[in-house]
């Protein structure tokens, strides 16, 4: 049967994610990838986690395997608090803190509540393509700015012309795909940007505690949070597989996007959750990210050092102090889609930069991880993807 005629507007209007399509080629055992965006799984406390779900259900017993809240178990919830507090001195109610099946939900919700067709959201240039994804979901219009200072100007001219953006997108610290991070008054002036024309901001932190050096910055929902709705997530700060993240917001909009989850998908697992939340009482989350944090600065290190070593003229990237990416840039007139099938033929993998790029631009550009891959595979993938480019300049000499 042909389905197409059937389809919503919505369903027309959602895009694959090139990145997962790229994951299905990148999975030949030969093929060094640095494409997806995987923790690394020595960080996961496999051994802890034994006995904590063993005692989770002791103590639980049943209830740790019924339907729970959708607003999420309230010792989870408390923990998340408990964090904010430690981290970054910041007072937050469990009355604002919903949790989710993942940040990717929390992203799906706030589009869902927000969009509707033909809506404006303001966002980097790179950004997440899963948040696009989201926001094209629900036919919304990714607005790309390349430099945050053309924050201010870019809202006068979309309210002018009647595109108001419903909220701007922003992730502040060690940015999928870019690295950067926003300064002090990059944070600043957004939010005085969002106050000036009356917007909401959408803050995604999945990296900020991936920090290897330096200070941690305030978050913009420390700066107002009547208008910032700030995401978290437990996928590369503890494991992906418990599908545990959560929005902070004022009971206004929580309220809004706790109905959205209800019909999305009743509530996150329970069991999960207390199984996070005993973890992080014990105290080993903490003990952990230290030395994830120590893992993923050694391994990027190496790959940049490999990179020196390694890389053809012409070639640029960065150098952040946190994440789990490094962004490269080939001189402008070359295509990363076309490195990209070289590449393949030498068995190493990347995530092409047009990708994360909603005004089809970035094309000479490309995301590298450096988290997953064992230090072998990172000098050697690089001495690999360095030869591809030398091909790629040979073939347009
Ligand atoms: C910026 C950003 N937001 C959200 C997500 C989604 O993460 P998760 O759904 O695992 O919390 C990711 C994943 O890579 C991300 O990079």
């Amino acid at each position: 049967m042909d389905i197409t005629p059937l389809l919503s507007q919505n369903a027309l209007s959602m895009r694959r994610s090139q990145i997962r399509d790229l994951l299905s080629v990148a999975t030949r055992p030969e093929i060094i990838s640095f494409a997806g965006g995987f923790p690394n799984p020595a960080t996961f406390p496999l051994e802890e986690l034994k006995d904590i779900m063993k005692e989770v259900l002791e103590t639980e017993g049943y209830a740790a395997l019924q339907y729970g809240s959708t607003e999420g178990v309230v010792a989870l919830r408390k923990e998340i608090s408990k964090l904010y507090k430690r981290e970054e001195g910041l007072d937050v109610p469990i009355e604002n803190i919903l949790i989710t099946t993942a940040s990717q939900q929390a992203l799906d919700l706030i589009s869902r509540i927000f969009i509707n067709p033909g809506d404006v959201v303001v966002c980097g240039l790179p950004s997440y393509l899963g948040a696009l994804q989201a926001f094209w979901s629900y036919q919304g219009n990714p607005y790309g700015l390349r430099h945050n200072r053309g924050l201010d100007e870019a809202c006068n001219v979309l309210c002018a012309t009647g595109k108001k953006p419903k909220f701007l997108y922003s992730i502040p610290d060690f940015q999928n795909p870019s690295g950067e991070t926003m300064t002090l008054e990059e944070r600043e002036y957004a939010v005085g940007v969002a106050q000036k024309y009356d917007l909401l901001i959408v803050e995604d932190t999945p990296y900020k505690n991936i920090r290897f050096s330096g200070e941690s910055l305030p978050s913009m929902y420390s700066m107002d949070p009547s208008r910032v709705i700030m995401l978290g997530t437990f996928s590369k700060t503890f494991v992906p597989g418990f599908r545990l993240g959560w929005i902070v917001a004022q009971p206004n909009i929580l309220d809004r996007l706790i109905v959205a989850k209800q019909s999305a998908d009743l509530c996150t697992p329970a069991f999960s959750q207390m199984v996070a939340a005993k973890y992080l009482a014990s105290g080993a989350y903490d003990e952990n990210l230290k030395k994830t944090c120590a893992l993923y600065k050694r391994k990027k290190e190496l790959m940049v050092k490999s990179f020196e070593e390694f890389m053809p003229e012409g070639v640029k990237w960065t150098n952040p102090d946190g994440g789990l990416f490094l962004f490269l840039k080939l001189p402008v007139q070359y295509d990363t889609r076309e490195l990209f099938d070289i590449a393949i033929k030498e068995n190493v993998a990347f995530v092409t930069g047009e990708a994360f790029h909603c005004d089809g631009g970035g094309k000479h550009t490309m995301r590298l991880n450096f988290s997953f891959a064992s230090d072998e595979k990172i000098v050697e993938g690089v001495k690999r993807l360095a030869n591809a480019i030398r091909q790629l300049y040979a073939k347009h000499a």
